[in-house]
């Protein structure tokens, strides 16, 4: 944890896992600002996710979310939801957890599969069956998502308690780095 009064707090997991919803919420209550990795990308491109992933490739997406990482954003008192991927990219995880804490969100496949399946702005998700895709991609990075943070399950808890359990971590961290 950096030694700043009001050290940011990212939020990873898989796609689906709750991220800018707990995220926004989390911003309200601690009066911080809402940042989205994937919606800085956008504003900076003009160009929506799918877009980048078809007219310039995955490698240009990635190496976006890294410069949103290394000087996109303030170094305090910020929420960000980070892409699904962004923490898998070399480096990342350790840039994350050297600016503030680090919080991975789970659900089951099932539940992500619910969660995604009326939005097409997920290309990776963007297959004939994704509940096999998701099976697959999570069981890939679930063990990177363990070792970025703290890790909460979010399956059938409501905002208000996941945010109320971040809240609490936050503030033990804080407490004992002060
Ligand atoms: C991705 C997750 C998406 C987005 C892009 C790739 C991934 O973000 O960055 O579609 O690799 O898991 P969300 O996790 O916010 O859906």
């Amino acid at each position: 944890m950096p030694a700043c009064s009001k050290p940011n707090i990212y939020l990873v997991g898989f796609m689906g896992t709750g991220k800018s919803t707990i995220g926004r919420s989390l911003a309200q209550q601690l009066e911080y600002q809402f940042l989205d990795s994937d919606d800085w990308i956008e504003n900076k491109t003009g160009l929506s996710i799918p877009q980048i992933f078809e007219e310039q490739g995955e490698p240009v997406f990635r190496s976006l979310e890294k410069e949103f990482i290394e000087s996109g954003h303030a170094d305090h008192s910020c929420i960000v939801s980070c892409g699904g991927g962004l923490i898998f990219q070399q480096g990342m995880k350790e840039a994350l957890q050297s600016r503030g804490l680090v919080i991975s969100l789970f659900a089951s496949a099932k539940t992500i599969y619910e969660r995604t399946r009326s939005d097409t702005n997920r290309p990776l998700l963007n297959v004939e069956y994704p509940l096999v895709e998701i099976q697959r991609l999570l069981e890939e990075r679930l063990s990177g998502y363990r070792d970025a943070g703290m890790g909460i399950l979010t399956d059938g808890r409501t905002v208000p308690d996941i945010v109320f359990h971040i809240i609490r971590i936050y503030e033990r961290s804080f407490i004992k780095e002060t």
